[in-house]
């Protein structure tokens, strides 16, 4: 990695006229530093070292060269150094918002349109009704901070646990089936990235599990985020349990339970913190089940606030990828749509 001396930036403003400054900026975008950074620069100021994405910088300095007067070049230039010196975040994250702009990957937009499953370190994805690690990714970045509480109602394979260790968040993971248990603390085992946090799956039935007393034994009494993906009522069927979600006999039994796994959590959630619901929709009998809008009534009902609707591709399984054709088929003749897409409602709990 290369290095930058915050000197050489703050030097800049006592240049005179826009020529000038023009040809410094120019000289020292073409420098070496610039060149096989792999990504990130070190900049220097005061003693401190720390990373900064190039394409950042890079951006920010062709913003300067792309002014008009010298007045707007140094009010660009004191924008920069104020965003390599001065650290601005909010309660509820550790994003920078004076380089806001290094954060491309971080989606703001309601539509998601992920092609590729993160596959790096411990993610396999082969545990069937997984979630895709960059949906844990995305909210742990923006709605958590290192060292938060985590909590996820429906752990599975530990795609949030993994997610949590490598962002050194801490987190409980509760799952119903013991053999899904030792999956994913396998998984997570096998995640070598991230240290310090506490990382745990516990199996029990989320509706009922005495999460009080397993915040208590790490001295915590709150969490931060809460994620709940839980089954998409009966369309995979998890395990044979009675307490098991996918074995509801009827909608109203399944929002009945998953409402009760609200209650026994919820509850924990510290207040002005977020949740995020992943569900997807299903066929019964030709008719198009809303279970995504019934389960967010059900978040409301307990006076959380509904923050977004987010609609997400859905990768489409390898069974039905092999019957492509079959399935078009199906439709057409049908009358009917196939899934292409699932929720991710987020809500916040209120303040007051
Ligand atoms: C859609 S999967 C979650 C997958 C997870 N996000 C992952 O990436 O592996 C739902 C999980 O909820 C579990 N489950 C069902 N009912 C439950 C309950 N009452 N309490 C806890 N876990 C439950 C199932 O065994 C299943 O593993």
């Amino acid at each position: 990695m290369n290095e930058l001396n915050l000197n050489t930036l703050i030097a800049l403003l006592e240049t005179e006229d826009i020529t000038s400054l023009k040809v410094k900026l120019e000289k020292l975008s073409n420098n070496e530093v610039f060149k096989k950074t792999n990504g990130k620069i070190k900049v220097i100021s005061n003693g401190d070292v720390h990373s900064v994405n190039s394409d950042y910088l890079l951006g920010e300095i062709n913003q300067i060269l792309e002014t008009k007067t010298i007045e707007r070049s140094r009010y660009y230039l004191k924008r920069l150094i104020k965003s390599l010196t001065e650290i601005k975040t909010s309660n509820i994250n550790d994003l920078n918002l004076n380089r806001w702009k290094e954060y491309d990957d971080i989606i703001t937009d309601s539509l998601w349109i992920l092609d590729k499953r993160d596959k790096s370190g411990a993610h396999k994805g082969d545990y069937w009704g997984n979630f895709i690690p960059q949906i844990p990714n995305q909210f742990l970045r923006r709605y958590t901070k290192k060292d938060d509480w985590v909590l996820d109602t429906f752990a599975g394979s530990g795609t949030t646990l993994i997610e949590c260790k490598r962002l050194e968040r801490n987190c409980i993971g509760i799952e119903l089936n013991e053999e899904v248990v030792k999956l994913a603390k396998s998984n997570i085992a096998k995640e070598k990235s991230g240290k310090e946090s506490v990382i745990k799956v516990v199996n029990g039935n989320s509706a009922e599990f005495d999460v009080k007393a397993e915040l208590n034994k790490k001295n915590v009494n709150s969490v931060q985020f809460i994620f709940m993906h839980p089954p998409y009522w009966d369309i995979i069927k998890f395990s044979k349990k009675k307490n098991d979600l996918s074995n509801a006999k009827s909608v109203d039994e399944f929002l009945k339970m998953f409402g009760a796994v609200l209650d026994n959590t919820v509850k924990f959630l510290e207040k002005g913190r977020y949740l995020a619901v992943v569900i997807g929709d299903k066929y019964s009998d030709g008719e198009w089940i809303p279970l995504g809008f019934y389960v967010m009534e059900e978040v409301k009902k307990r006076g959380l606030k509904l923050k977004s609707t987010i609609v997400k591709n859905f990768d489409t399984t390898k069974g039905k990828m092999n019957q492509k054709e079959l399935w078009r088929y199906r439709a057409l003749a049908g009358g009917f749509y196939i899934f292409k897409h699932e929720y991710i409602f987020l809500f916040q709990k209120p303040v007051k």
